[in-house]
Protein backbone atom coordinates (compact mmCIF):
# COMPACT_ATOMS: atom_id res chain seq x y z
CA UNK A 1 0.00 0.00 0.00
CA UNK A 2 1.77 3.17 -1.28
CA UNK A 3 1.25 6.53 -0.81
CA UNK A 4 -0.73 9.43 -2.37
CA UNK A 5 -1.08 9.04 -6.21
CA UNK A 6 -4.75 8.74 -7.87
CA UNK A 7 -6.13 7.28 -10.57
CA UNK A 8 -6.44 9.65 -13.67
CA UNK A 9 -10.41 9.58 -13.48
CA UNK A 10 -10.95 11.52 -17.31
CA UNK A 11 -8.98 8.31 -18.79
CA UNK A 12 -11.39 5.70 -17.25
CA UNK A 13 -15.46 6.83 -17.64
CA UNK A 14 -17.13 4.66 -15.18
CA UNK A 15 -21.03 4.68 -15.79
CA UNK A 16 -23.04 4.83 -12.33
CA UNK A 17 -26.29 6.17 -13.77
CA UNK A 18 -28.10 2.72 -14.17
CA UNK A 19 -27.29 1.40 -11.03
CA UNK A 20 -30.33 -0.57 -8.93
CA UNK A 21 -29.38 -2.03 -6.01
CA UNK A 22 -31.84 -4.10 -3.73
CA UNK A 23 -30.51 -3.89 0.33
CA UNK A 24 -31.78 -5.71 2.80
CA UNK A 25 -31.06 -5.17 6.92
CA UNK A 26 -27.65 -5.88 7.32
CA UNK A 27 -25.82 -6.34 10.73
CA UNK A 28 -25.06 -2.57 12.93
CA UNK A 29 -21.94 -1.83 12.25
CA UNK A 30 -20.73 0.44 15.16
CA UNK A 31 -18.48 4.07 13.94
CA UNK A 32 -16.87 4.05 17.11
CA UNK A 33 -13.21 4.22 16.81
CA UNK A 34 -12.43 2.81 20.08
CA UNK A 35 -14.65 0.17 19.93
CA UNK A 36 -11.92 -2.39 18.98
CA UNK A 37 -9.70 -0.92 21.42
CA UNK A 38 -11.59 -1.43 24.64
CA UNK A 39 -12.82 -4.59 23.23
CA UNK A 40 -9.77 -5.94 23.18
CA UNK A 41 -8.71 -4.39 26.07
CA UNK A 42 -11.48 -6.49 27.85
CA UNK A 43 -10.78 -9.71 26.10
CA UNK A 44 -7.48 -9.42 27.42
CA UNK A 45 -7.88 -8.56 30.90
CA UNK A 46 -10.62 -11.47 31.05
CA UNK A 47 -8.39 -14.27 29.06
CA UNK A 48 -4.87 -12.98 28.79
CA UNK A 49 -2.80 -12.10 25.93
CA UNK A 50 -3.67 -13.01 22.97
CA UNK A 51 -1.50 -13.51 19.81
CA UNK A 52 -0.71 -10.84 16.93
CA UNK A 53 -2.71 -13.03 14.59
CA UNK A 54 -6.10 -13.13 16.81
CA UNK A 55 -5.12 -8.98 17.64
CA UNK A 56 -5.20 -8.54 13.88
CA UNK A 57 -8.45 -10.67 12.97
CA UNK A 58 -10.37 -8.29 15.70
CA UNK A 59 -8.45 -5.16 14.24
CA UNK A 60 -9.71 -5.81 10.93
CA UNK A 61 -12.45 -8.43 10.45
CA UNK A 62 -14.04 -7.38 13.71
CA UNK A 63 -17.68 -8.21 12.57
CA UNK A 64 -19.29 -4.68 14.01
CA UNK A 65 -16.51 -2.42 13.53
CA UNK A 66 -13.11 -4.25 12.28
CA UNK A 67 -11.35 -2.05 9.89
CA UNK A 68 -12.69 -2.99 6.84
CA UNK A 69 -15.81 -3.40 7.95
CA UNK A 70 -16.97 -0.04 8.01
CA UNK A 71 -15.45 2.21 5.51
CA UNK A 72 -13.86 3.15 2.20
CA UNK A 73 -9.97 3.30 3.11
CA UNK A 74 -9.08 3.07 -0.66
CA UNK A 75 -7.59 6.82 -2.57
CA UNK A 76 -6.38 10.34 -1.45
CA UNK A 77 -9.22 10.78 1.31
CA UNK A 78 -7.89 6.92 2.13
CA UNK A 79 -4.96 5.51 4.69
CA UNK A 80 -3.54 3.80 1.42
CA UNK A 81 -3.62 3.74 -2.22
CA UNK A 82 -3.30 0.36 -4.42
CA UNK A 83 -2.21 -0.18 -7.91
CA UNK A 84 -5.33 -0.75 -9.53
CA UNK A 85 -6.57 2.44 -8.05
CA UNK A 86 -3.65 4.10 -9.58
CA UNK A 87 -4.46 3.74 -13.49
CA UNK A 88 -6.37 1.30 -15.84
CA UNK A 89 -3.17 -0.10 -17.12
CA UNK A 90 -2.69 -2.00 -14.02
CA UNK A 91 -5.76 -3.94 -14.39
CA UNK A 92 -5.65 -4.22 -18.50
CA UNK A 93 -2.10 -6.00 -18.09
CA UNK A 94 -3.41 -8.43 -15.69
CA UNK A 95 -6.10 -9.14 -17.80
CA UNK A 96 -3.87 -9.39 -20.86
CA UNK A 97 -1.95 -11.75 -19.15
CA UNK A 98 -4.86 -14.04 -18.12
CA UNK A 99 -6.43 -13.95 -21.11
CA UNK A 100 -3.15 -14.91 -23.45
CA UNK A 101 -2.27 -18.02 -20.85
CA UNK A 102 -6.07 -19.01 -21.00
CA UNK A 103 -6.23 -18.91 -24.87
CA UNK A 104 -2.56 -21.02 -24.73
CA UNK A 105 -4.90 -23.62 -23.07
CA UNK A 106 -7.66 -23.94 -25.37
CA UNK A 107 -9.76 -21.18 -23.72
CA UNK A 108 -11.78 -24.00 -21.54
CA UNK A 109 -15.73 -22.67 -21.36
CA UNK A 110 -17.22 -22.03 -18.77
CA UNK A 111 -14.98 -20.34 -16.90
CA UNK A 112 -15.06 -18.25 -13.81
CA UNK A 113 -12.89 -15.53 -12.41
CA UNK A 114 -12.24 -15.28 -8.32
CA UNK A 115 -10.92 -12.31 -6.76
CA UNK A 116 -9.82 -12.40 -3.19
CA UNK A 117 -10.07 -9.36 -1.54
CA UNK A 118 -11.65 -6.91 -4.23
CA UNK A 119 -11.03 -4.10 -2.53
CA UNK A 120 -13.74 -1.10 -4.14
CA UNK A 121 -14.02 -4.26 -7.46
CA UNK A 122 -11.86 -1.40 -9.51
CA UNK A 123 -9.69 -4.66 -10.77
CA UNK A 124 -12.02 -7.11 -11.65
CA UNK A 125 -13.96 -3.93 -13.34
CA UNK A 126 -10.98 -3.34 -15.29
CA UNK A 127 -10.52 -7.17 -16.03
CA UNK A 128 -13.89 -7.57 -17.06
CA UNK A 129 -13.83 -4.77 -19.84
CA UNK A 130 -10.33 -6.14 -21.22
CA UNK A 131 -11.94 -9.69 -21.53
CA UNK A 132 -15.45 -7.57 -23.28
CA UNK A 133 -13.56 -6.01 -25.38
CA UNK A 134 -12.05 -8.90 -27.15
CA UNK A 135 -15.69 -10.94 -26.96
CA UNK A 136 -14.04 -13.34 -24.28
CA UNK A 137 -16.84 -13.01 -21.49
CA UNK A 138 -19.08 -16.06 -23.33
CA UNK A 139 -20.16 -18.53 -20.33
CA UNK A 140 -18.03 -16.72 -17.68
CA UNK A 141 -19.03 -15.51 -14.28
CA UNK A 142 -17.36 -13.63 -11.42
CA UNK A 143 -17.14 -14.68 -8.20
CA UNK A 144 -15.37 -12.26 -5.97
CA UNK A 145 -14.38 -13.20 -1.51
CA UNK A 146 -15.15 -9.93 0.33
CA UNK A 147 -15.25 -9.84 3.59
CA UNK A 148 -17.14 -6.48 4.35
CA UNK A 149 -20.27 -5.57 3.45
CA UNK A 150 -19.70 -1.72 2.98
CA UNK A 151 -16.83 -2.75 0.59
CA UNK A 152 -19.13 -5.25 -0.85
CA UNK A 153 -21.88 -2.14 -1.96
CA UNK A 154 -19.14 -0.50 -3.20
CA UNK A 155 -17.89 -3.18 -5.74
CA UNK A 156 -21.64 -3.59 -6.67
CA UNK A 157 -22.33 -0.34 -7.10
CA UNK A 158 -19.32 -0.44 -10.07
CA UNK A 159 -19.42 -3.67 -11.03
CA UNK A 160 -23.37 -4.49 -11.12
CA UNK A 161 -26.25 -3.03 -12.99
CA UNK A 162 -28.77 -4.74 -10.69
CA UNK A 163 -27.37 -6.86 -7.55
CA UNK A 164 -29.32 -8.33 -4.41
CA UNK A 165 -28.64 -9.60 -0.99
CA UNK A 166 -29.29 -12.46 0.82
CA UNK A 167 -27.60 -13.01 4.30
CA UNK A 168 -28.10 -16.42 4.81
CA UNK A 169 -26.78 -18.02 1.55
CA UNK A 170 -23.40 -18.65 1.00
CA UNK A 171 -23.55 -16.03 -1.59
CA UNK A 172 -24.68 -13.67 0.49
CA UNK A 173 -25.05 -10.97 -2.81
CA UNK A 174 -25.70 -11.51 -6.26
CA UNK A 175 -25.72 -9.27 -9.27
CA UNK A 176 -24.87 -9.04 -12.92
CA UNK A 177 -21.88 -6.85 -14.49
CA UNK A 178 -22.74 -4.14 -16.91
CA UNK A 179 -21.08 -6.54 -19.88
CA UNK A 180 -24.00 -8.98 -18.28
CA UNK A 181 -21.59 -11.49 -16.23
CA UNK A 182 -23.20 -12.86 -13.10
CA UNK A 183 -21.60 -11.98 -10.16
CA UNK A 184 -21.36 -13.59 -6.48
CA UNK A 185 -20.59 -12.02 -3.54
CA UNK A 186 -18.99 -15.08 -0.75
CA UNK A 187 -17.03 -14.56 2.31
CA UNK A 188 -15.10 -17.59 2.44
CA UNK A 189 -12.96 -19.24 -1.03
CA UNK A 190 -14.29 -22.81 0.09
CA UNK A 191 -18.24 -21.51 -0.79
CA UNK A 192 -17.33 -20.77 -4.44
CA UNK A 193 -18.37 -23.50 -6.97
CA UNK A 194 -15.30 -26.00 -8.15
CA UNK A 195 -15.11 -24.93 -11.78
CA UNK A 196 -12.17 -23.89 -14.07
CA UNK A 197 -11.07 -20.54 -12.41
CA UNK A 198 -8.76 -17.57 -13.32
CA UNK A 199 -7.45 -16.38 -9.81
CA UNK A 200 -6.70 -13.17 -9.03
CA UNK A 201 -5.41 -11.80 -5.52
CA UNK A 202 -4.34 -8.67 -5.59
CA UNK A 203 -3.12 -7.10 -1.60
CA UNK A 204 -5.08 -9.50 -0.12
CA UNK A 205 -3.03 -12.25 1.58
CA UNK A 206 -0.90 -9.03 3.47
CA UNK A 207 -3.76 -8.28 4.86
CA UNK A 208 -4.70 -12.11 6.77
CA UNK A 209 -3.48 -12.32 10.22
CA UNK A 210 0.33 -13.46 11.27
CA UNK A 211 1.83 -15.16 13.81
CA UNK A 212 4.80 -13.81 14.90
CA UNK A 213 7.72 -15.42 16.83
CA UNK A 214 10.90 -14.34 18.02
CA UNK A 215 14.26 -16.32 18.81
CA UNK A 216 15.85 -16.24 22.15
CA UNK A 217 18.70 -18.60 23.81
CA UNK A 218 16.45 -21.73 24.46
CA UNK A 219 14.30 -21.17 20.94
CA UNK A 220 11.35 -19.88 19.32
CA UNK A 221 8.69 -17.83 21.12
CA UNK A 222 5.44 -16.54 20.13
CA UNK A 223 4.86 -12.78 20.61
CA UNK A 224 1.87 -12.16 22.10
CA UNK A 225 -0.19 -8.35 22.83
CA UNK A 226 -0.80 -7.43 26.42
CA UNK A 227 -2.48 -4.25 27.89
CA UNK A 228 -0.33 -1.90 29.03
CA UNK A 229 -1.13 -0.79 32.24
CA UNK A 230 2.50 1.32 32.74
CA UNK A 231 0.41 4.72 33.70
CA UNK A 232 -3.07 3.13 35.85
CA UNK A 233 -3.80 7.35 35.84
CA UNK A 234 -4.56 6.84 32.01
CA UNK A 235 -7.79 5.67 30.79
CA UNK A 236 -6.73 5.25 27.24
CA UNK A 237 -6.59 1.65 26.16
CA UNK A 238 -2.62 0.68 25.35
CA UNK A 239 -1.26 -2.25 24.43
CA UNK A 240 2.31 -3.71 24.56
CA UNK A 241 3.75 -6.92 22.96
CA UNK A 242 5.20 -9.56 25.03
CA UNK A 243 6.73 -12.99 24.64
CA UNK A 244 5.38 -15.79 25.21
CA UNK A 245 6.78 -17.78 28.65
CA UNK A 246 6.33 -21.15 27.33
CA UNK A 247 5.35 -22.53 23.90
CA UNK A 248 2.24 -22.03 22.18
CA UNK A 249 0.57 -24.14 19.77
CA UNK A 250 1.53 -22.34 17.02
CA UNK A 251 5.23 -22.21 17.78
CA UNK A 252 5.08 -26.01 17.91
CA UNK A 253 3.25 -26.12 14.40
CA UNK A 254 4.66 -22.92 12.77
CA UNK A 255 8.47 -23.31 13.30
CA UNK A 256 10.43 -25.61 10.85
CA UNK A 257 13.49 -27.20 11.93
CA UNK A 258 15.80 -25.80 9.56
CA UNK A 259 14.40 -21.47 10.75
CA UNK A 260 17.44 -19.66 11.57
CA UNK A 261 15.93 -15.89 11.43
CA UNK A 262 15.90 -14.09 14.29
CA UNK A 263 12.24 -12.38 13.94
CA UNK A 264 9.13 -15.30 12.30
CA UNK A 265 6.06 -14.05 10.60
CA UNK A 266 3.88 -16.56 9.44
CA UNK A 267 -0.03 -16.95 7.88
CA UNK A 268 -1.58 -20.05 8.66
CA UNK A 269 -4.82 -18.84 7.24
CA UNK A 270 -2.97 -18.01 3.91
CA UNK A 271 -1.52 -21.53 3.76
CA UNK A 272 -5.19 -22.93 3.83
CA UNK A 273 -5.89 -20.81 0.73
CA UNK A 274 -2.48 -21.22 -1.01
CA UNK A 275 -3.65 -25.18 -0.97
CA UNK A 276 -7.25 -24.97 -1.49
CA UNK A 277 -6.06 -22.88 -4.60
CA UNK A 278 -4.08 -25.57 -5.60
CA UNK A 279 -6.65 -28.03 -5.07
CA UNK A 280 -8.75 -26.51 -6.78
CA UNK A 281 -6.62 -25.71 -10.25
CA UNK A 282 -5.51 -29.54 -9.65
CA UNK A 283 -8.88 -30.53 -9.59
CA UNK A 284 -10.71 -28.59 -12.23
CA UNK A 285 -8.16 -26.49 -13.51
CA UNK A 286 -7.20 -23.52 -13.86
CA UNK A 287 -4.63 -20.55 -13.25
CA UNK A 288 -3.90 -18.11 -10.24
CA UNK A 289 -2.32 -14.91 -10.47
CA UNK A 290 -1.15 -13.64 -6.59
CA UNK A 291 0.25 -10.44 -5.92
CA UNK A 292 1.40 -8.68 -3.06
CA UNK A 293 4.48 -6.98 -1.47
CA UNK A 294 6.56 -9.79 -0.09
CA UNK A 295 9.65 -11.76 0.30
CA UNK A 296 10.79 -15.21 -0.62
CA UNK A 297 11.03 -16.47 2.96
CA UNK A 298 13.69 -14.34 3.89
CA UNK A 299 11.49 -11.51 5.47
CA UNK A 300 11.27 -10.74 8.99
CA UNK A 301 10.06 -8.07 11.07
CA UNK A 302 7.26 -6.59 8.85
CA UNK A 303 4.14 -6.28 10.56
CA UNK A 304 2.79 -2.56 10.30
CA UNK A 305 0.02 -0.15 10.11
CA UNK A 306 -0.72 2.60 7.50
CA UNK A 307 -3.17 5.62 8.59
CA UNK A 308 -3.67 8.67 6.43
CA UNK A 309 -1.11 7.74 4.11
CA UNK A 310 1.46 7.18 6.86
CA UNK A 311 3.38 4.11 8.64
CA UNK A 312 2.25 3.92 12.08
CA UNK A 313 2.21 1.92 15.00
CA UNK A 314 -0.20 -1.21 14.71
CA UNK A 315 -0.91 -1.07 18.90
CA UNK A 316 -1.97 2.35 18.59
CA UNK A 317 -5.94 3.17 18.07
CA UNK A 318 -6.46 -0.58 17.02
CA UNK A 319 -9.15 -0.28 14.06
CA UNK A 320 -8.49 3.33 12.91
CA UNK A 321 -5.40 2.18 11.00
CA UNK A 322 -4.58 -0.94 8.44
CA UNK A 323 -3.08 -3.36 9.86
CA UNK A 324 -0.28 -5.63 7.10
CA UNK A 325 2.60 -8.07 6.74
CA UNK A 326 4.93 -9.03 4.02
CA UNK A 327 3.77 -11.93 2.51
CA UNK A 328 5.97 -15.14 2.38
CA UNK A 329 5.92 -16.30 -1.07
CA UNK A 330 8.44 -19.59 -0.40
CA UNK A 331 4.66 -20.43 1.45
CA UNK A 332 2.87 -20.47 -2.03
CA UNK A 333 5.74 -22.61 -3.39
CA UNK A 334 5.53 -25.48 -0.43
CA UNK A 335 1.34 -25.18 -0.58
CA UNK A 336 1.65 -26.37 -4.31
CA UNK A 337 4.71 -28.54 -3.75
CA UNK A 338 2.88 -30.53 -0.68
CA UNK A 339 -0.70 -30.70 -2.94
CA UNK A 340 1.32 -32.16 -6.12
CA UNK A 341 0.51 -31.67 -9.92
CA UNK A 342 1.02 -27.87 -9.94
CA UNK A 343 3.55 -25.79 -11.33
CA UNK A 344 4.44 -23.05 -9.23
CA UNK A 345 6.03 -19.58 -11.03
CA UNK A 346 7.82 -16.58 -9.85
CA UNK A 347 8.29 -14.42 -7.31
CA UNK A 348 9.10 -12.34 -9.92
CA UNK A 349 8.60 -8.41 -9.67
CA UNK A 350 5.89 -5.89 -10.49
CA UNK A 351 8.55 -4.36 -12.81
CA UNK A 352 9.30 -7.30 -14.55
CA UNK A 353 5.74 -8.55 -15.08
CA UNK A 354 4.62 -5.46 -16.53
CA UNK A 355 7.11 -4.84 -18.51
CA UNK A 356 7.29 -7.87 -20.26
CA UNK A 357 3.27 -8.06 -20.46
CA UNK A 358 3.49 -4.67 -22.57
CA UNK A 359 2.82 -2.13 -19.97
CA UNK A 360 4.92 0.55 -21.92
CA UNK A 361 3.21 -0.27 -25.27
CA UNK A 362 -0.13 0.24 -23.16
CA UNK A 363 1.19 3.38 -22.09
CA UNK A 364 2.60 4.90 -24.82
CA UNK A 365 -1.17 4.27 -26.79
CA UNK A 366 -2.68 6.10 -24.04
CA UNK A 367 -0.51 8.96 -24.46
CA UNK A 368 -0.80 9.19 -27.90
CA UNK A 369 -4.39 9.94 -27.52
CA UNK A 370 -3.85 12.90 -24.36
CA UNK A 371 -3.61 16.44 -25.33
CA UNK A 372 -3.95 17.86 -22.26
CA UNK A 373 -0.49 17.90 -20.79
CA UNK A 374 -1.24 17.58 -17.29
CA UNK A 375 -3.29 14.37 -17.79
CA UNK A 376 -0.18 12.99 -19.82
CA UNK A 377 2.19 13.91 -17.36
CA UNK A 378 0.32 12.01 -14.57
CA UNK A 379 0.04 9.02 -17.23
CA UNK A 380 3.85 9.03 -17.17
CA UNK A 381 3.69 9.20 -13.05
CA UNK A 382 1.68 6.44 -12.50
CA UNK A 383 3.58 4.60 -15.31
CA UNK A 384 6.67 5.03 -13.04
CA UNK A 385 4.98 4.55 -10.11
CA UNK A 386 4.08 0.86 -10.64
CA UNK A 387 7.54 0.12 -12.05
CA UNK A 388 10.62 2.19 -10.39
CA UNK A 389 12.51 -0.35 -8.32
CA UNK A 390 12.17 2.34 -5.51
CA UNK A 391 8.41 2.53 -5.74
CA UNK A 392 6.18 -0.29 -6.33
CA UNK A 393 8.52 -2.24 -9.45
CA UNK A 394 10.55 -3.93 -7.04
CA UNK A 395 8.69 -4.77 -3.72
CA UNK A 396 5.85 -6.01 -5.16
CA UNK A 397 5.85 -9.36 -6.45
CA UNK A 398 3.70 -12.00 -8.65
CA UNK A 399 3.54 -15.45 -8.14
CA UNK A 400 1.43 -17.68 -10.39
CA UNK A 401 0.09 -21.46 -10.52
CA UNK A 402 -0.73 -23.85 -13.39
CA UNK A 403 -1.40 -27.36 -13.58
CA UNK A 404 0.60 -29.81 -14.10
CA UNK A 405 -1.06 -30.93 -17.03
CA UNK A 406 -0.36 -27.85 -19.09
CA UNK A 407 3.27 -28.25 -18.74
CA UNK A 408 3.57 -29.10 -22.82
CA UNK A 409 1.56 -26.22 -23.45
CA UNK A 410 4.23 -23.88 -21.12
CA UNK A 411 7.03 -25.48 -21.85
CA UNK A 412 6.82 -24.71 -25.64
CA UNK A 413 5.24 -21.11 -24.89
CA UNK A 414 6.09 -19.94 -21.95
CA UNK A 415 4.03 -18.29 -19.45
CA UNK A 416 5.05 -13.76 -20.18
CA UNK A 417 6.57 -12.47 -17.83
CA UNK A 418 7.56 -15.17 -15.64
CA UNK A 419 10.60 -16.43 -18.53
C1 LIG B 1 -5.79 -4.13 1.02
S1 LIG B 1 -7.35 -4.44 0.40
C2 LIG B 1 -6.93 -4.81 -1.30
C3 LIG B 1 -7.99 -4.40 -2.26
C4 LIG B 1 -7.76 -4.63 -3.74
N1 LIG B 1 -7.37 -5.97 -4.04
C5 LIG B 1 -6.79 -3.62 -4.32
O1 LIG B 1 -5.67 -4.02 -4.62
O2 LIG B 1 -7.16 -2.46 -4.47
C6 LIG B 1 -7.80 -6.00 1.11
C7 LIG B 1 -9.14 -6.54 0.67
O3 LIG B 1 -9.33 -7.84 1.24
C8 LIG B 1 -10.55 -7.87 1.98
N2 LIG B 1 -10.34 -8.80 3.10
C9 LIG B 1 -9.50 -8.64 4.13
N3 LIG B 1 -9.54 -9.72 4.94
C10 LIG B 1 -10.40 -10.59 4.38
C11 LIG B 1 -10.85 -11.90 4.73
N4 LIG B 1 -10.42 -12.50 5.84
N5 LIG B 1 -11.74 -12.50 3.93
C12 LIG B 1 -12.20 -11.89 2.80
N6 LIG B 1 -11.82 -10.65 2.43
C13 LIG B 1 -10.92 -10.00 3.20
C14 LIG B 1 -10.78 -6.44 2.39
O4 LIG B 1 -12.08 -6.18 2.79
C15 LIG B 1 -10.33 -5.73 1.11
O5 LIG B 1 -11.33 -5.81 0.11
Amino acid sequence: MLLSLTRPAKLWVINLRNIRSYHIAKKKIIKDEHYIAKHIFQKIKAKGPITVAEYMKQVLTNTVAGYYMRKDMFGETGDFVTSPEITQMFGEMIAVWFLNEWQKMGSPKPFQIVELGPGRGTLSNDILKVFNHFKSLHKASLHLIEISPTLSDIQAELLCRANFCDENAAAYKKGISHNGVPVHWYKRLNDVPNNFTLFIAHEFFDALPIHKFHRKYNGYKEVLIDVDISNPKSNEHKFKYVLARNHTPMSKVLIKPNESREHVETSPDSILIYKEICERIKLSGGIALICDYGHDGSGTDTFRAFKDHKQVDPLEMPGSADLTADVDFSLIREAANEVGGIISLGPTTQKNFLLKTGLEYRFKSLAQNIKNKKQLENLKECFKFLTDEDKMGERFKFCALFPETVKKILDRYPVIGFS
